[in-house]
C-alpha cells in the first residue's frame, strides 16, 4: 500500500465491509490492524474466522484505536450510529472517515460527524464482492491528498476507482456503476429466457451468457476502442448481429436505457434529500 499501513474500524460487517477486507488482507494489508463492529454474533465470527480481524460488539470498541473508520452501514441508520460514536469517542479525533453508504450526501456527513474535516464518499459496487468493483470516490477540496491516496488504496483492494470532481458525480457513478451490475443482469435475464425457448437448458444457456457478457467487459477494459467501434467490428453487413441490433434499435434501446440512468440518478437525489 503506497501510504502505509493505517489503523482501520469497519462500522459495519456486512457484504461490502466483509468485501473489502477481504480484497485488503488477500493484498497483504494486516489483519491486526483491522477492527470490525457488527451487532450480529454470527458476522462477527464469519469474519474473524474468514480473515483474522479484530472484530468487537460495540462501535465504539472498533473506531478507538483507528485512524480510518470506514462507515458500511446502512444508509438508514447511518446517522444515529455516527451520533452514538461521535458521545462515545468524544468527537470525530480527527480521524479519516471513509463512508460507502449510498445517498448520504457530505453535507449530512459534517454533520452527523461533527464537523469532521476528513470524510471522504465512496460508491462501490456488487463486483467488489469478487474484487472486479468499480467504486466512485469524492472528496471535499480540503481533504488532504494523503488521506484521498489512502481511502483510494482501501477500494483499489476490490477493482478500480474513479475520483469525481463533484458530488453530483456520485449520483452519476451510481447510475452509471452502481445499480448497473443489475442492468446487465436484466439483459442477461431476458436473453436466458430466448434462448431457453429456443430449447436449450437453463444451465447451458446461462454459460452462453455469462461467458459471453464476460469476455465482451475484458475486450472491452483490454481494447483502448470507443464501445460503438467494437459493436461494428462484430456486426457484418446483412448478418446476424446486424438483425438483431436493428431490432434494439427499432425499440428505442437508447433512449430506454439513457431514461433508466436518468430514473437512478432522480431516486439517489431523492434519498439525498431523505437522509
Ligand atoms: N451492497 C452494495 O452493492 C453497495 C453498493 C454501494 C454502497 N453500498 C453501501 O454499503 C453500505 C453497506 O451495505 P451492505 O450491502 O454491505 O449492507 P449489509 O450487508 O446489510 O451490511 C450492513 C451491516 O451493518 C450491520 N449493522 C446494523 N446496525 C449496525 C450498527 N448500529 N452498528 C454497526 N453495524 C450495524 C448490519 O447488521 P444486521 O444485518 O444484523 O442489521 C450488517 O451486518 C450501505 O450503506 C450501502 O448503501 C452497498
Amino acid at each position: 500500500m503506497r501510504n502505509g499501513y493505517k489503523t482501520l474500524a469497519f462500522i459495519g460487517g456486512g457484504n461490502m465491509a466483509g468485501a473489502i477486507i477481504g480484497g485488503l488482507v488477500q493484498r497483504g494489508y494486516p489483519a491486526t490492524l483491522i477492527h470490525v463492529s457488527d451487532p450480529s454474533d454470527l458476522a462477527r465470527q464469519r469474519l474473524a474466522d474468514q480473515f483474522g480481524v479484530h472484530v468487537h460488539d460495540t462501535n465504539q470498541d472498533a473506531a478507538t484505536a483507528a485512524e480510518v473508520v470506514v462507515l458500511a452501514v446502512k444508509p438508514q441508520v447511518l446517522a444515529e450510529v455516527c451520533q452514538t460514536l461521535m458521545a462515545e469517542l468524544q468527537g470525530h479525533g480527527d480521524r479519516i472517515y471513509l463512508s460507502i453508504a449510498a445517498g448520504i450526501s457530505l453535507a449530512s456527513l459534517k454533520i452527523y460527524l461533527q464537523g469532521s474535516p476528513r470524510i471522504i464518499r465512496a460508491m462501490p459496487n456488487t463486483p467488489a464482492l469478487v474484487g472486479m468493483g468499480m467504486t466512485g470516490l469524492y472528496a471535499s477540496p480540503g481533504v488532504k491528498e494523503s488521506d484521498k491516496l489512502f481511502c483510494q488504496a482501501l477500494l483499489e483492494a476490490v477493482g478500480k476507482v474513479l475520483w469525481v470532481a463533484d458530488e453530483a458525480g456520485i449520483n452519476t457513478v451510481i447510475a452509471a456503476a452502481g445499480s448497473a451490475p443489475a442492468y446487465f443482469f436484466l439483459l442477461m435475464e431476458a436473453m436466458q429466457q430466448s434462448t431457453v425457448a429456443m430449447g436449450l437448458s437453463e444451465e447451458d444457456a446461462r454459460l452462453l451468457i455469462a461467458q459471453t457478457a464476460a469476455g465482451a467487459a475484458q475486450m472491452a477494459l483490454e481494447r483502448d476502442l470507443p464501445f460503438a467501434t467494437m459493436r461494428e467490428q462484430v456486426t457484418s453487413k446483412g448478418g446476424t448481429t446486424a438483425a438483431a441490433l436493428a431490432v434494439f434499435q427499432q425499440h428505442g434501446f437508447g433512449s430506454t436505457v439513457d431514461a433508466a440512468m436518468q430514473a437512478a440518478i432522480a431516486r439517489a437525489e431523492e434519498m439525498a434529500r431523505e437522509f
